[in-house]
């Protein structure tokens, strides 16, 4: 078994502490991703588990067993980096089979666990190639078997895929989870990108300055994201957010965002709320869609279309609501012209509300 177990982990470097007492279990096979922005303390955090850097305070465990003092070696890790330094004039069989070669494994081992390894990774017929030779999505698989032959207890992964273009590292995105289905190992992965981490993890850990701001499957904090910050840093593109107060409606409560613009509030969301709270509402650009015929009872509001953004399968509208700069979907093929006015349904369920004081989630 190897779960891993992060208690109250403190680092500092010198008087300026970056991670502030981080609290993390992690259980065995799961595949649990940190994310968050550049210097937030990820690959900190990572290497403290993997032994690289030292822990200024609190405990690390990997499976039962305290890690605190125990050399990075001897943890039964792997650790895979964004620059995976291949050795240029090793095949690719001796730059997978290093690490086994240089703790004299017998040849007949290390022949058999490198087979097994470009088996599961689809380089069976590269091995006696050099880096040179092999594409930038071969030269991570090279990286990731070197870290398979290791048999390790632990994957840790520090952004893999940063370096490759978009398509490859969709791909690579496709071929990590596989691997975690075949060799069933607990996974750490590391990444800035939201899209990798809703992508890849059972669970996703979004960190800031140091601190977990939530941890959940990538549903959960996608559909209710703890505060502003979670809301705004998961999911592409951003969630809309606006500044407003509570006040009296006819039936229940409203938000006033401007002198033209009031949003109005479910029952539900209305019974969470006093008049006068100060909030930000958040609306995803899914739930702000441009209203084609006569609204079947949903809320419009209108918009003045700014930039048309087609992707494809729907496109991007920005557009001014009473002075507020909103982004909105349009479906299917319509798309509005620039310029022109639209009425854009809000769909009121989905609406986020936050404390704008403490901007947390109001539940
Ligand atoms: N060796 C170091 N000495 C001093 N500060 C460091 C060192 N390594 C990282 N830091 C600081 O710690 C913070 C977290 O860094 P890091 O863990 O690399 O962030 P991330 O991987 O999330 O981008 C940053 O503010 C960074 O500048
Ligand atoms: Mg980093």
């Amino acid at each position: 078994m190897a779960n891993v177990s992060i208690r109250n982990v403190q680092k500092a470097y010198g008087k300026v502490e970056v991670i502030h007492g981080l609290n993390l279990d992690v259980a065995h096979n799961e595949f649990v991703v940190l994310v968050g922005p550049s210097g937030c303390g990820k690959s900190t955090m990572l290497r403290m588990i993997a032994g690289l850097e030292s822990i200024t305070g609190g405990e690390i465990f990997i499976g039962e067993r305290l890690v605190n003092n125990v050399e990075p070696k001897n943890r039964n890790i792997a650790m895979v980096f964004q620059n995976y330094a291949l050795y240029p004039h090793m095949s690719v069989f001796r730059n997978i089979s290093f690490g086994l070669r240089a703790a004299k494994l017998p040849k007949e081992e290390v022949q058999q666990r490198v087979e097994e390894a470009a088996r599961i990774l689809g380089l069976e017929d590269l091995l006696e190639r050099k880096p040179a030779q092999l594409s930038g999505g071969q030269r991570q698989r090279v990286a990731m078997g070197r870290a398979i032959v290791r048999d390790p207890q632990v994957f840790l992964f520090d952004e893999p895929l940063s370096n490759l273009d978009a398509k490859l590292r969709h791909q690579m995105r496709t071929e990590i989870k596989k691997l975690h289905q075949k060799v069933q190992t607990t996974v750490i992965y590391v990444t800035h990108d939201q899209i990798e981490a809703m992508t890849m993890a059972d669970r996703i850990v979004i960190m800031r300055d140091g601190v977990i701001q939530q941890v959940g499957a990538p549903r959960e904090v996608y559909h209710s994201p703890a505060n502003t910050f979670v809301a705004g840093f998961i999911g592409s593109p951003t969630m809309n957010m606006m500044t407003g107060r509570a006040e009296a409606a006819a039936d229940g409560l409203q938000i006033r965002i401007s002198d033209g613009l009031t949003v109005p509030l479910t029952t539900g969301q209305s019974s969470r709320l006093a008049a006068g709270s100060e909030v930000v509402l958040g609306i995803r650009p899914e739930d702000l869609t441009l209203a084609e015929g006569p609204s079947n009872g949903a809320w419009t509001i209108t918009g003045n279309i700014g930039v048309v953004e087609p992707l494809g399968s729907e496109t991007l509208v920005s557009i001014d609501v009473a002075g507020q700069e909103l982004t909105a979907t349009a479906k299917g093929r319509t798309e509005p012209a620039v310029g022109s006015q639209a009425p854009f349904a809000v769909n009121l369920e989905n609406m986020h509300i936050f404390d704008r004081q403490s901007e947390l989630a109001i539940r």
